[in-house]
């Protein structure tokens, strides 16, 4: 059985005092979660944040990681940084990287192999835009993302995949809870032609994308959806904590 992920992704918000304050906030809310809670937060609060997180079942990650062990990349993170605060998770290739900061499917999978490499857990993420949907290019955007993305991956059921449709980000408009459902079932299949069957079936694959305190029990009802990857929503700790607890 694939135990359920709920993470939040604060993008550029929280500075490192108010991250502290709201996962002092959350920490009580999700104490007895049956899921795996994880906030992904901006690299400079992660030092604080860390601290803050000591004794709860919040897990950390990051929202990128630089794909060289080392060296003259100004401005860029190293897995042994994050490592170093006791960061379990970074997101890889969210569709405000592929679209501001030039992220490809080739970056993508360099950050995915080396995250793997250092004992991260990548949550790499994936989506079509609203013109490849009405276009019919869905599966073929997904199926390219997949394959060039975890080329090279060698235990699939390391990664966490994170469906995010970019019509959906920010936009308060959700998939529908079968349109996600179905579309996650598309991805598994070809996870399971790429790897094998077993290691898709194996594998958590996060809805992401208007998702709240209103719309995660239905989404999370869904039989291929394994847990949510939360941004506006995972700012506010009530909504967050309603999210994480969906299933009480
Ligand atoms: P929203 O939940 O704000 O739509 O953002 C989703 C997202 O991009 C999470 O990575």
């Amino acid at each position: 059985m694939r135990k359920p992920i709920i993470a939040g992704n604060w993008k550029m918000n929280n500075t490192a005092s108010e991250g502290v304050a709201l996962v002092n906030a959350i920490a009580p809310l999700v104490k007895d979660a049956n899921c795996d809670v994880v906030v992904c937060v901006p690299a400079i609060d992660i030092p604080a944040v860390s601290e803050a997180l000591k004794g709860t079942n919040i897990g950390l990650g990051a929202e990128n990681v630089h794909f060289a062990e080392k060296g003259a990349y100004t401005g860029e993170i190293s897995a042994a940084m994050l490592l170093e605060y006791g960061v379990q998770y970074v997101i890889i290739g969210h569709s405000e990287r592929r679209q501001y900061f030039g992220e490809t499917d080739e970056t993508v999978n360099k950050r995915t192999l080396t995250a793997l490499k250092a004992g991260l857990t990548p949550i790499v993420c994936v989506g079509e835009s609203l013109e490849e949907r009405e276009t019919g290019k869905t599966e073929a955007v997904l199926e390219k993302q997949i394959k060039e993305g975890l080329a090279g991956v060698e235990d699939l059921t390391k990664v966490v995949i994170a469906y995010e449709p970019v019509w959906a980000i920010g936009t308060g408009k959700t998939a529908t809870a079968a349109q996600a459902n179905e579309t996650i079932g598309f991805i598994r299949k070809t996870l399971g032609e790429m790897f094998c069957p077993g290691c898709a079936a194996a594998t958590r694959i996060q809805y992401g994308g208007s998702m709240n305190a209103g719309n995660c029990k239905e989404l999370m009802a869904m039989e291929e959806i394994d847990g949510g990857l939360i941004g506006g929503a995972s700012l506010k700790a009530n909504d967050f904590a309603t999210i994480v607890n969906f299933d009480k």
